[in-house]
């Protein structure tokens, strides 16, 4: 073993729901930087787990007419199993309902209270529950009623409670000097540099703990407060590796600080802000390097469960196998944006990628090997100036490769090894060993090795994403290939393996050939229902926009004036400036809320209703109206 470590995380995911595309992409990831440093027999530690107090988890509960406990307890074996059906190979799970863990963050919280960074306010503010966040002065206009969550977009609520606080305003300037002198702490840049402003606007104390619930971590020495889920949740990262713990002090000496830490860019702001903060204050050392990834797309939104737009992983196992969709969410979604996520891009990048690319060029080297009795394969005693340039590339190829694994660029790592397959490829084509093996058997057989050679190359790198599928391509040529070896160091000393080729079915089925392919199903929207007197409470009403104007100080906000069948027009304002101009929309009948309590937009309009829309595939908003022309003031019905 070498005698490096390495430590990687992912968020720790609220037990509210099974797991789905977008957390296994988190945990994914993580699995290949872990898998990536085991292949270099490099000691290494991966922490994943649970995320289960704070409101959220005790409304889902509540909703479920489960007590918290019992509800996040069903979710665990889903978890467990789903890690265990992608190949995620974990080191440990942690639970924050864990009493080892909750005793750690209890001493933590104690020691930052003697140190001075924990005091006792009062927090009033909009919180988002769904996120467990309040919004800061920044996120929102004054005078806006329940203003929209700035991640998730849905409206806040008003929240008054005696509360402690954690000195966050006191670390703005050490955080910026960190973020200095490590540029590389967050990766992508484009994300520091979004933290690195959020920060130098001025950082405000934190809460960190709620009377108003009771599913939390018990506050040490005042039994009214539970702790707030961030300074709860993000301790994980270091109980997870003994932190607090008797016994433990040599594992936590280990492993902490991190070496990664993979989390969404929905998150970036507790995990590169609060989280370094928090370190500082109890003396610890910080994480190496945060690695922020972007979403999973279907269509315009994130992919989520409460949005009813997720596929459920467990769908996409039975039809395409672990290794292939690790290979697709790895390489296909660059972790510097977001990715649209589509079942015909996946099953063309099987097809072309790992059928053809890399299984076509084992199926076809093992079958002529087999056809002309060369299934024990030596290496040649000299190689040609074409083997040694194959072997050559390898290596600048291994080179590529380590750099992108490193800085978390894995996309790039992976668009490296084809490069080289496709050089590989063309070595075996151009040179026609079929053709060969007539006049030059050494030749031939030469040919062959380093083909098998590049091929091992290939797959020691691409284990890390498809390990049960390259442990098949060695056991097919021959290769023993062992864990407690630096394979990458093998893979880069002059090629002189002996094979052994067994020949098999393909390495990858295209799915156009699978003879019954399951297709993945989306997951139906969870549905609220609501009764017919919820709906009564709607006024819907249809009218025509007599004038509309473009608000200067807004690039969202157009101003209509709405003839309603009522004495006066009304003014609604409309976000929609970016798919209608005024023009357009003059003229036009559509479909109004006009109970809507008028609320003042940006200070001087006051709005006196709603107009519908809807997006169109391109995320164009469509104003929706009636069939046939109606009076003015007509409601829906
Ligand atoms: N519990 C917090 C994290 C606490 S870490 C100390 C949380 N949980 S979560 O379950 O909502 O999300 C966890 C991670 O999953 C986030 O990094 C988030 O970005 C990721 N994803 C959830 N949906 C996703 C997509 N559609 N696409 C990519 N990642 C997504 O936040």
């Amino acid at each position: 073993m070498n005698n490096k470590k390495f430590y990687v995380t992912t968020p720790i995911y609220y037990a509210t729901a099974a797991p789905h595309l977008g957390t296994l992409y988190s945990t994914l990831l993580a699995d290949v930087a872990a898998r990536w440093h085991k292949v270099q027999a490099i000691d290494t530690f991966f922490l994943t787990g649970t995320d289960e107090f704070g409101q959220k988890v005790a409304q889902a509960a509540q909703q479920a007419g489960k007590d918290p406990k019992s509800f996040v307890d069903q979710f665990i074996p889903a978890y467990k199993d789903l890690w265990k059906k992608y190949l995620i190979d974990y080191t440990h799970f942690i639970r924050t309902t864990d009493d080892y863990h909750v005793k750690a963050v209890q001493q933590w919280i104690a020691d930052l209270q003697k140190k001075g960074d924990i005091y006792k306010g009062a927090y009033e503010g909009w919180y988002c529950t769904p996120c467990e966040t309040f919004l800061t002065e920044k996120d929102f206009e004054v005078g806006t009623k329940n203003p929209l969550c700035t991640s998730c977009e849905r409206p806040t609520g008003w929240v008054c409670e005696p509360c402690y606080f954690f000195k966050l305003s006191a670390y703005q300037d050490v955080l910026l000097q960190f973020f200095q002198d490590n540029p590389n702490f967050i990766t992508p840049k484009e994300r520091a540099a979004e933290v690195v402003s959020f920060v130098r606007s001025g950082l405000q104390d934190v809460s960190i703990s709620r009377t108003t619930i009771s599913w939390g971590v018990p506050f040490p020495g005042d039994e009214k407060h539970v702790t707030y889920v961030w300074a709860d949740a993000l301790n994980n990262y270091i109980t997870g590796v003994g932190y607090g713990q008797e016994g433990k002090q040599a594992d936590f000496k280990k492993w902490w600080p991190a070496d990664m830490q993979v989390l969404g860019k929905d998150i970036v702001r507790f995990h590169a802000v609060y989280w370094p903060a928090f370190l500082m204050a109890s003396g610890l050392p910080l994480p190496k390097q945060l690695l922020v990834h972007g979403w999973i797309k279907m269509g315009d939104y994130k992919m989520s469960k409460s949005r009813g737009n997720s596929i459920d992983p467990q769908n996409l196992l039975q039809s395409y196998g672990a290794d292939a969709v690790r290979y697709y969410l790895t390489r296909q979604l660059a972790i510097t944006q977001d990715g649209q996520f589509s079942i015909e891009d996946l099953e063309q990048k099987i097809s072309s990628d790992l059928a053809n690319d890399l299984g076509n060029l084992l199926q076809r080297t093992e079958s002529l090997a087999l056809k002309y009795d060369a299934a024990t394969l030596t290496a040649p005693q000299t190689w040609s100036n074409t083997s040694q340039a194959l072997y050559q590339a390898s290596l600048t190829m291994i080179e590529q490769f380590e750099k992108e694994m490193e800085r978390g660029y894995f996309h790039s790592a992976l668009n490296h090894v084809w490069k080289f397959l496709h050089e590989s490829n063309a070595y075996f084509h151009n040179q026609e060993p079929w053709k060969l093996i007539k006049t030059d058997k050494a030749g031939f057989l030469e040919i062959i090795s380093a083909t098998v050679h590049a091929l091992k190359t290939a797959g020691i790198l691409l284990w890390p994403v498809m390990p049960a599928k390259m442990e098949s391509l060695f056991e097919r040529i021959g290769y023993q290939f062992e864990l407690g070896k630096d394979q990458v160091a093998l893979c880069k000393i002059p090629w002189k393996n002996t094979f052994m080729l067994t020949g098999g079915n393909p390495l990858f089925e295209k799915p156009e050939e699978k003879k019954e392919t399951v297709a993945p199903e989306v997951t139906q929207p969870v549905v609220n229902y609501i009764g017919i007197e919820d709906l009564a409470k709607v006024e819907l009403t249809v009218g025509t926009i007599i004038d509309c104007q473009s608000i200067p100080e807004s690039d969202k906000l157009l101003k209509l004036s709405v003839d309603l069948g009522e004495a006066q027009p009304r003014c609604i304002l409309s976000g929609v400036k970016s798919s209608y101009s005024p023009e357009q929309l003059i003229g036009k009948q559509g479909v109004f809320v006009t109970n809507l309590k008028p609320r003042m937009m940006l200070k001087k309009y006051e709005s006196q209703g709603m107009m519908l829309f809807v997006k169109n595939q391109d995320g164009q908003m469509i104003f929706a109206t009636t069939e046939k022309e109606v009076p003015n003031g007509n409601k829906l019905q």
